[in-house]
């Protein structure tokens, strides 16, 4: 078994019902290097402090419930080892985002963004008798953006979100990625209307946060890239 260390966990907390402003909580555990921040937030919560709000669910890295603030950057708690975290953890809540308790947000805004790119494929032609034919060229258009686990990190981190929050936000140009470049979608047209919007694609300042705080690695700068040149070439290129 591998030698365990201490670390100490600073939290910030708040519970609107009872405080005026959030605050910072430490918390001191025991863990291992291939501890995960949520092993350690989960120790807090079910041996130290029930009241702690943290929200996760697969803990594998797929679901997206649990990305937060940790030492300052953007990530999924169930994907940072405490060996790299070290012994002095910072974790905070996503940033723009309204605070329901601790490091529970209310992501609501974020998904009715992501509904309003109508996230779901289109053809109204009568089904073939098998498949819908594609080649794994056209295939490979949209492979990357169909890893997104809607997490929110990228978004949550773009300062043009933080200075406009009707800002799309990368995450959803991500996944309207996904369907404006699958060959097979007939309303790629009207997704590049809506991302041609004043709070669309256009709002991006290529700071580019958002591909650091990605937990899956998704090329975003690309995606933002290629919906972009299709709005103003009017084609997908295909
Ligand atoms: Fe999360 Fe990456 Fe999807 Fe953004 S693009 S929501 S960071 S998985
Ligand atoms: Fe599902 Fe971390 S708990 S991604």
């Amino acid at each position: 078994m591998a030698e365990t260390f201490r670390a100490t966990i600073r939290i910030l907390r708040y519970n609107p019902d009872v405080d005026k402003k959030p605050h910072w909580a430490e918390y001191t555990v025991e863990v291992e290097p291939t501890d995960r921040v949520i092993d350690a937030l989960h120790q807090i919560k079910w041996f130290q402090d029930g009241t702690l709000a943290v929200r996760r669910s697969c803990l594998h890295g797929v679901c997206g419930s649990d990305a937060m603030i940790i030492n300052g950057r953007n990530a999924l708690a169930c994907k940072v080892l405490m060996k790299n975290a070290g012994t002095m953890v910072t974790v905070e809540p996503l940033r723009g985002f309204r605070v329901i308790k601790d490091l529970v947000v209310d992501m609501e805004p974020f998904f009715e963004k992501y509904r309003s790119i109508m996230p779901y494929f289109i053809n109204n032609d009568p089904p073939p008798p098998r498949e819908r034919y594609q080649s794994p060229e056209d295939r490979a258009r949209f492979d990357d953006t169909t890893k997104c686990i809607l997490c929110a990190a990228c978004t949550t981190s773009c300062p043009s979100f933080w200075a406009n929050p009707k800002y799309v936000g990368p995450s959803a140009i991500v996944q309207a990625h996904r369907f404006i470049f699958d060959s097979r979608d007939q309303a790629w047209e009207e997704r590049l209307r809506i991302l041609a919007d004043r709070d669309g694609v256009w709002r991006c300042r290529s700071v580019f946060n958002c591909v650091e705080a990605c937990p899956r690695e998704i090329n975003i700068k690309k995606a933002i890239a290629e919906v972009q040149q299709a709005i103003l070439t009017g084609s997908r290129g295909f």
